[in-house]
């Protein structure tokens, strides 16, 4: 039968359309290392890599968990715990005390496994126990990982313990050696949006200065705050100078020595969160957003070179790069000299701690 009106043969409608979907493709494992595996960060940690939300919903991992000899015991209980998940993106686990067989192949490295600080223990003396296992753990990462692995020292004394880690690691570009600042940005931005009374999403581009220690710069002076739609700056909206150069700058210096007091124990559930957070940002891009990481310091904004410095970077192509351009204020110019300086003083014992 033709159409009444044109003529034309009629058009078969379906009673039931019939979405067909695109198959999700999943990408092949990649292998992701993390040390101090049967420790409180990690525990938090791993979840989130196995998860997805590090490395996105379409990748599986395979896990390399490295802790010390005597810790295997409890490591052992960590793996059933993954297993007992039943995470689709998990493609496997392997628990393990030997470093070499940790870092074999891995495209990832969170490296948070250290020493911790114990009663009486000087910082010198942290700095000395910590810096060898980066050592060791750079040489291990040189010989058996893959060229191209993004590392992430999360054990502190973080920067430092990063640029030990590059140095003992040649054949791996030094830009892909980073610490940990990510936690203090995080504090930074949560503080601001606290004091404008927004949601913590509407506050970007925080910056932290320099070292993961209490010199750390939180400079609040390029931040910007959402309000209605439109970006303006966060001095203008915080309009109190004072608070930023003081208030603001102590409380996320000394945030984490609040959580211990409070909980009596580190703050292990943001410290995860954060690195997470890092390592997305890293592999996955930052879009305009600048996001605080140690990195190696080329000189830039008259800091020390050669050194694990913070900068602001933004990502893309899993490549970071230091926002350049800022103005530095006489009171942040005294600052970055301080955190700066710190770190080349850490960077002069710690080598001479590598020596034998
Ligand atoms: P934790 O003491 O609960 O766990 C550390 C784990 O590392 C332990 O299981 C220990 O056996 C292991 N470990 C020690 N030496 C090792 C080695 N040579 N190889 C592999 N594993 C080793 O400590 P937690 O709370 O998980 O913290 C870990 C580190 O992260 C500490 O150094 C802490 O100061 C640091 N941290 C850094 C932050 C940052 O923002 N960069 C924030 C919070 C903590």
């Amino acid at each position: 039968m033709s159409c009444f009106c044109c003529g034309s043969a009629p058009r078969i409608v379906e009673e039931t359309e019939i979405i067909v979907k695109e198959p999700v493709v999943m990408a092949a494992p990649i292998k992701v290392a993390v040390t101090g595996a049967a420790g409180q960060i990690a525990y938090s940690l791993l979840y989130q890599i196995a998860s997805g939300a590090v490395f996105g919903p379409n990748q599986p991992v395979y896990l390399h968990l490295l802790d010390i000899a005597p810790m295997m015991g409890v490591l052992n209980g960590v793996v059933m715990e993954l297993a007992d998940c039943a995470l689709p993106l998990l493609a496997g686990v392997l628990p393990t005390a030997n470093p070499e067989e940790a870092f074999k192949d891995v495209a990832a490295a969170f490296l948070v496994g250290s020493m911790p600080r114990k009663e009486g223990m000087e910082r010198k003396d942290l700095l000395s126990a910590n810096v060898r296992i980066f050592k060791e753990q750079g040489q291990a990462l040189d010989k058996v990982a893959r060229k191209d692995v993004k590392i992430l020292v999360v054990g502190n004394p973080a920067n430092t313990n990063a640029l030990i880690c590059s140095k003992y690691a040649p054949s791996i570009p030094r830009e892909n050696f980073t610490a940990m600042t990510r936690l203090d940005h995080n504090r930074a931005q949560a503080q601001l949006a606290d004091k404008l009374g927004v949601p913590v999403r509407d506050v970007k581009n925080v910056i932290i200065w320099g070292n993961h220690s209490s010199t750390q710069f939180p400079d609040a002076s390029n931040a910007l705050v959402n309000v209605g739609g439109i970006n303006k700056p966060v001095p203008a909206a915080v309009n109190d100078d004072e608070y930023l150069k003081t208030t603001f700058v102590t409380t996320v210096q000394k945030r984490g020595a609040a959580v211990i007091a409070a909980r009596k124990m580190s703050s292990a559930l943001s410290a995860a969160k954060a690195a997470s957070d890092h390592m997305r940002d890293w592999f996955l891009g930052t879009g305009d957003r600048w996001v605080s990481m140690g990195v190696i310091s080329d000189g830039s904004y008259g800091t020390p070179r050669d050194v694990v410095f913070s900068f602001p970077v933004t990502v893309t192509n899993g490549k970071w790069k230091i926002v350049e351009g800022l103005t530095i204020s006489d009171f942040a110019r005294e600052m970055l000299d301080i955190t700066g300086k710190e770190l080349a003083e850490e960077k002069r014992d710690a080598l001479e701690v590598c020596k034998d």
